[in-house]
């Protein structure tokens, strides 16, 4: 099982806080973007993590997490030098998917909720093709918009509509077998010039191999493209994380939980940061850990 985050583009959206740092290196509260998909990636059971970015963010994002062995994963890193569509990431990505399956996650998108393992784990069991997510939003138009029938298989899928035909936007959170990779190498670019990965999920439907996992109310998803996103994202972990006294995304404690690193390590790397209240709760979830 691959996991891959895609993390290109130049976030235009986002100017000018992007004119010299990467939009996924930019804070969620406290910790970057980048965290949060790599949350993700985690909690499905991925350990095998491809990342791809612009030259200009790469540099930053290695030094961030290097080889990943400190959180007890296997991360290696590829340049993407012109942002070409998101199932770009799997003419990139081919020789690391290596004939797996795989996982693929936009570097902006924010994933919340209860349960979320539980339902990541269904989405692998239930895959045949592809497993997309999806989620009730008041704007479809600003997404791939999915109909489904009621066993959840994907009927259509559109990216961007003008008129959407229900309000369920697939996510940028994306589980597919081995074929995805032959998929994407036989698309055409879109009027936009972009590999779309709604055209490779078109190809799934038509197979009768597309299923959705409906992400209820309950759940929190965010992509954080925009200014306004950005900051609500912030706000709802800061909200939480003070409420509660527990870290969104805090990928040392989900790496500990996952028996992917042991409490001597984890308190290791909090101790790194022990002068940030994230560094001294990783410490302590370590200390409290049997
Ligand atoms: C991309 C995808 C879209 C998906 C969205 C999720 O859109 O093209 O299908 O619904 O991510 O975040 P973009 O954010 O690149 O406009």
């Amino acid at each position: 099982m691959k996991g891959i985050i895609l993390a290109g583009g130049s976030g235009t959206r986002l100017h000018p806080l992007t004119l010299a740092t990467s939009k996924q290196l930019l804070p969620i509260y406290d910790k970057p973007m980048i965290y949060y998909p790599l949350a993700t990636l985690m909690l499905a059971g991925v350990r095998d993590i491809l990342i791809i970015s612009t030259p200009e963010s790469l540099p930053d994002i290695q030094r961030l997490f290097g080889d990943g062995s400190r959180l007890g994963l296997s991360l290696s890193y590829r340049v993407q030098t012109e942002p070409r569509g998101i199932a770009d990431a799997y003419i990139l990505g081919a020789s690391h998917v290596a004939g797996q399956r795989s996982a693929l996650i936009l570097g902006d998108n924010f994933f919340h909720g209860s349960g979320f393992r539980r339902l990541l784990r269904a989405g692998w069991e239930i895959l045949d093709g592809c497993t997309l997510f999806s989620y009730p939003v008041t704007d479809p138009e600003r997404y791939a918009v999915g109909d489904l029938d009621e066993r959840g298989n994907l009927v259509s899928i559109e990216e961007k509509p003008a008129r959407p035909v229900s309000n369920n936007a697939i996510t940028g959170l994306y589980l597919y077998d081995a074929d995805v990779v032959e998929i994407a190498r036989d698309l055409q670019p879109s009027a936009r010039g972009e590999l779309e990965i709604t055209d490779v999920n078109q190809v799934y439907l038509k197979e009768g191999r597309a299923k959705v996992i409906e992400l209820g109310r309950g759940f929190t998803w965010l992509d954080a493209g925009t200014h306004q996103a950005l900051l609500d994202a912030g706000e709802y972990v800061r909200m939480l994380e003070s409420r509660q006294g527990v870290r969104v995304a805090c990928v040392e404690e989900i790496a500990l939980r996952m028996n992917l690193i042991d409490a001597e390590s984890c308190h290791r790397l909090g101790a790194e940061m022990n002068n940030s209240e994230y560094g001294r709760y990783v410490m302590s979830i370590a200390g409290s850990f049997v």
